[in-house]
């Protein structure tokens, strides 16, 4: 998007045009490529383009200077994450942080204009280009973001942002911004203050125009961060500073537990630039951000970033292609899981039938998947009137009308093979030939539930994780028929939904599941042993998981946790079979959070705390167990099950079990994954650890022969050998 050209200067990845307006205007369009992205040879370009601007401007050729993309959808998404995993020193990371900020610093001191033009998303060291600039400008596109997400790949903004934002926005939102790594839309930028003008999406070049023609007739006024008088008052004075600062770290060491140290050090380094003469405060931040990086939080976190992107080319393109285009889906059940897959087809703007055989349960899905859209609106994901237009989407229906526009149907009833089987026998018969048919079973084989209708070949699993919205895992089943359309059809549609699929094969508990049997029903032996429920959680939250084994089986349900427990018994083997514990809850009428009265009681919903009078149902409690005796009994079995289902071929690799078992349990990401931890404790002490535990409590803790092989090589699951 520029004005007419009159000279152009190419450097790869970032065009100079100059129009005969004497509007300059850098182009970032990184070749091949679906974003831009400030690799280092990007910043090279940059650097020797500000060099020659430089020279333009003192020979009057340029009035000002526009920064912007030629991609659609993506401004600079950030630096090269592939290239921050390559850091291997504290001096080559301080060096690259001080050649990027050295180079964005030459920038803002160009003497004509400066605006970044922000349209799609700007993350990382574009929003810390976009700083060093004079003036930013967003289109209203709903791709457009800006945001720091350092954070969460463990480190802090290393090219100025921590320096210059809190400038631009004041220092609590900075803070905020920072600390929650969380991208904003235009219209919150401008209530920020982080930009000057919202600019229409569909008219981008002539308000770009007129916004240029604006500053250089000095009718847009330097913009001072919006704060209320309180902050303004807060933060201007060293006392509130000090407080806010203190605030802040509390906070983060509550929701971090110490785990990682970037929000920590994000505070240290705003409190300790804030007022300092510039040169100190970017070799402060510069410090910081080396000393992130050689960390192992940030090694482990960069990984798994990685993971994800290596999990979204998992199908070759040839594969890829063969998916159906995907423009109407239908959702069978409308209960827990069935009204949020709606919602989340809907947000995504697809076209999306719910059915259910029951009114009251169509009903209730719908509610639940209307609430799930005001939420995201209330937390600004889109805006009120953008949520009602996406539930305007869901057409809730007690009858099949219309489903032969169908592309996708995903049932989401009852777990019960004859129900599925029957819905699939219907749903074959209404929709046309090539749609996909799509299970969210959790337990039954996607296979068997194939078996007997006409097409099985476009029968798949899409197996979703409770919440919906939140649970970033979908795995994508291949049954023994299912065919490459149906495969890449539903691998897409889950990209599409913003969510990462793993390819699993049709085993019982498929891959997630069945690693947290082990797990859950180690936890219930252990209650059955006498140790109390606050001993066995306290280990595993602290240990960094997001709940705790008693805690996730009363969210679970004790029915659905024995039932899936069976069928892997049944499918497996006696290792997987679930603990007697859950069955005398059962009995005694408590069936988990679902009734209020679990390990834990519920009111409304939320917990009040472990149920005092479980000694009544399990016997005496006490908390009597070394801590890491808790933790490998539980964690163990579950390593060891990984290395069955790899060596049975349920998934690919160790790299995608750590993926899944974060993207779907929560497993600690600063560990790096279930596999990545058990290769940091060592395969040689986890294998004896585990023929100990056989000799001393029975077969199930017997080693896969996997782990047998590489304990005998001294090997490691997610290292290269
Ligand atoms: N709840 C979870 O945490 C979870 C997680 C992952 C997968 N799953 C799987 O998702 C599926 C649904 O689970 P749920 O927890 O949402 O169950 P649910 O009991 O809340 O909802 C099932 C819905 O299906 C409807 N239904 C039953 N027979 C039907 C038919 N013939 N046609 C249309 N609708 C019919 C019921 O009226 C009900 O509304 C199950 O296969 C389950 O294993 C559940």
């Amino acid at each position: 998007m520029t004005t007419g050209t009159s000279s152009a200067e190419d450097r790869g990845a970032i065009r100079l045009d100059i129009g005969s307006d004497r509007v300059g205007h850098l182009v970032f369009d990184r070749p091949e490529a679906p974003v831009n992205l400030l690799s280092a040879d990007v910043l090279r370009s940059l650097d020797s383009l500000i060099a020659q601007l430089e020279s333009r401007i003192a020979n009057g050729q340029l009035t000002s200077l526009v920064l912007e993309s030629a991609k659609e959808g993506s401004f600079i998404a950030g630096a090269d994450v592939g290239e921050i995993g390559g850091v291997s020193s504290l001096e080559q990371a301080r060096t690259a942080s001080a050649e990027g900020q050295r180079i964005f610093r030459r920038l803002e001191r160009l003497r004509v204009p400066t605006i970044a033009s922000i349209h799609g998303t700007c993350l990382g060291g574009g929003t810390e280009l976009s700083l060093h600039c004079d003036y930013r400008i967003a289109s209203d596109a709903p791709s457009t973001k800006i945001g720091l997400p350092e954070v969460r790949l463990g480190i802090v903004p290393g090219f100025g942002g921590c320096v210059k934002l809190p400038g631009v926005i004041g220092l609590q939102r900075a803070l905020d911004m920072i600390l929650t790594g969380k991208a904003v839309p235009a219209t919150r930028a401008k209530r920020l203050g982080l930009v000057d003008r919202v600019i229409p999406r569909h008219e981008r070049e002539r308000g770009q125009r007129e916004f240029v023609a604006d500053v250089l007739a000095g009718r847009v006024p330097k913009a001072e961060p919006r704060l209320s008088a309180r902050d303004r008052l807060i933060e201007s004075n060293p006392l509130g500073r000090r407080v806010l600062f203190a605030l802040a770290a509390r906070r983060v060491r509550e929701e971090t537990k110490g785990h990682y140290p970037a929000p920590l050090k994000a505070i240290e380094v705003l409190s300790r630039t804030h007022g300092a003469p510039p040169d100190e405060a970017y070799r402060i931040e510069a410090d910081a951000l080396a000393e992130l990086l050689v960390g192992d939080v940030s090694r482990a976190l960069v990984r798994v970033f990685g993971l994800s992107q290596d999990a979204k080319r998992a199908l070759s393109e040839s594969v890829l292609e063969t998916a159906i285009d995907v423009d109407r889906v239908a959702v069978i059940g409308a209960g827990v899981m069935g009204g949020a897959i709606a919602e989340i087809v809907a947000a995504n703007d697809i076209d999306t039938v719910l059915k259910d055989i029951d009114r009251g349960a169509l009903d209730a899905g719908l509610r639940h998947a209307a609430e799930l859209l005001r939420k995201a609106a209330r937390a600004r994901v889109f805006t009120e009137e953008e949520a009602g237009l996406k539930l305007a989407r869901i057409d809730g229906r007690l009858d099949y009308e219309g489903f032969e526009e169908v592309d996708l149907a995903i049932e989401a009833v009852v777990e019960k093979m004859a129900v599925k089987r029957h819905v699939f026998t219907e749903l074959e018969a209404v929709m046309s030939p090539d749609s996909v048919l799509a299970t969210n079973t959790s337990s039954l084989s996607v296979t068997e539930m194939a078996d007997g209708l006409q097409r099985p070949e476009l029968v798949v699993g899409l197996h979703f994780f409770n919440p919906v919205h939140k649970m970033p895992l979908v795995e994508v089943i291949r049954g023994n028929r299912t065919g490459e359309t149906a495969l890449a059809t539903a691998f897409r549609f889950a990209l599409r939904l913003g969510k990462t699929p793993v390819v699993v094969a049709d085993a019982p508990g498929f891959l997630v599941n069945r690693l947290l049997g082990p797990y859950l029903n180690e936890a219930g032996r252990l209650l059955e042993q006498g140790l109390t429920v606050e001993a066995i959680d306290g280990v595993l939250l602290e240990f960094g998981m997001p709940m705790g084994p008693c805690r996730l089986l009363d969210e679970i349900g004790f029915e659905v946790a024995t039932h899936a427990g069976r069928e892997m018994e049944r499918g497996i083997g006696e290792r997987l079979a679930p603990p007697g514990v859950l069955d005398r809850m059962i009995e005694d009428g408590r069936l988990g959070k679902k009734n209020g009265r679990g390990f834990y009681l519920y009111e409304k919903g939320k917990s009040t705390g472990v149920d005092p009078s479980l000694a009544d149902v399990l016997g005496p409690r006490s908390g009597e167990m070394e801590h890491s005796e808790i933790r490998d009994r539980c964690l163990w079995p579950m390593v060891n099950e990984a290395a069955w289902a790899l060596d049975e071929g349920v998934v690919d690799s160790p790299d995608r079990v750590d993926l899944a078992m974060i993207m779907g349990t929560g497993f600690p990401p600063f560990r790096g994954g279930l596999l990545r931890w058990a290769d940091d404790v060592g395969i040689g002490i986890i294998f004896e650890g585990l023929q100990k535990l056989e000799s001393q409590l029975g077969p199930r803790f017997a080693p896969a022969p996997m782990l047998r092989e590489l304990a005998g090589r001294n090997g490691t699951f997610t290292h290269p050998s």
